[in-house]
């Protein structure tokens, strides 16, 4: 039965807006609980007289984050600040840490048994301080924790079909390594429909891939950054996760989890996903030498920002 209940924490933003919309239309939902530090009445009064069956319910405040997050099955979290023009991912270390720790400290409490999907930047830190904190209070399930990445996944097939002429719907290329400048990696090689293109082009479209955040806060002049794509790409994965959850077989996405397929310990790869969260990591599959390269350049960058996250924690 399609009775999932999941909550949105940070509702009230850019992503946290449009996600929650995006989740009411599903057929897959019966009730969202949209928690944030301020406004999310609103959003959830606003929400509410959509005719669907999905009831959604507001939390505001810390006092409310418990309750927020009871009986939920899957929490997904766009809490945060987002990046202005000039500002890396991880120049949001200092304020989004800490927004996820308490944010993941309260899951523990409440709902140590749910699929926890993080939006926050940056996500190659942010999703180590998740599983830190979990770990802490005995509630951490690797397959059960992701860092969401589907947008990368999304601009590579959206680009690669502008470049091809071909229907982006129908485009799937993996994206691999993490979520942030060169550790995002693009596995053009292994992209259905097989697509080819000459060695420049080839980098030209890795780089746009790699740097398509930035087209955003550039053209958004300060406003912020991704909030619509990454809204729609948030509601992809979430999607995926329940339709896993329900017994669907062989549901594919590229996610940030947990990871022994590099020296890395949390890496993106396409996982299978099913009842209980990762069903099975599919691993690099065969890299071309210029995917192999850019893997290599991923690592040392991933293992200073998995490390940065974990000490946050630990310190
Ligand atoms: N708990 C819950 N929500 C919080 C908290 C908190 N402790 N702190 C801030 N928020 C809320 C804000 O009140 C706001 O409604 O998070 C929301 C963030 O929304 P925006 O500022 O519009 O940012 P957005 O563009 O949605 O990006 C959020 O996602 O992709 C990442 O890099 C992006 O880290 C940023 C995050």
């Amino acid at each position: 039965v399609n009775n999932s209940k999941v909550a949105v924490m940070g509702a009230s933003g850019g992503i946290g807006q449009p996600l929650s919309l995006l989740l009411k239309h599903s057929p897959l939902i019966s009730e969202l609980s949209l928690y944030d530090i301020v406004g999310t009445p609103g959003v959830a009064a606003d929400l509410s007289h959509i005719e669907t069956r999905c009831k959604v319910r507001g939390f505001v405040g810390p006092e409310q984050l418990k309750d927020s997050l009871r009986g939920v099955e899957l929490v997904i979290i766009p809490a945060g600040v987002p990046r202005k023009p000039g500002m890396t991912r991880d120049d949001l270390f200092n304020t989004n840490a800490s927004i996820v720790r308490d944010l993941a400290q309260a899951c523990a409490e409440v709902c140590p048994k749910a699929i926890i999907g993080i939006i926050s930047n940056p996500v190659n830190s942010t999703v180590p301080i998740a599983a830190e904190v979990l770990k802490k209070a005995g509630a951490f399930d690797p397959k059960r924790l992701f860092g969401v990445t589907t947008l990368d996944i999304v601009r590579a097939n959206t680009f690669i079909a502008e470049l091809k002429g071909l229907d982006p719907s129908q485009v799937n290329c993996p994206v691999i390594g993490g979520h942030a400048g060169v550790t995002i990696i693009p596995l053009i090689s292994q992209c259905k429909p097989a697509v080819q293109f000459p060695q420049d082009q080839l980098k030209a479209l890795t780089e746009r891939i790699q740097d398509a955040g930035t087209e955003v806060v550039k053209a958004k002049a300060g406003a912020g950054s991704a909030t619509l794509s990454m809204a729609y790409a948030g509601a992809r994965f979430g999607f995926s996760v329940l339709r896993a959850l329900k017994g669907e077989q062989g549901v594919v996405e590229c996610a940030y989890v947990k990871s022994d397929v590099t020296e890395a310990s949390y890496f993106s790869t396409p996982i299978v996903l099913g009842p209980n969260g990762v069903e099975k990591n599919l691993g690099l599959g065969k890299l071309s030498p210029y995917e192999q390269e850019l893997v290599q350049a991923s690592i040392p960058e991933l293992k200073k920002s998995i490390e940065k996250g974990e000490k946050f924690v630990n310190k």
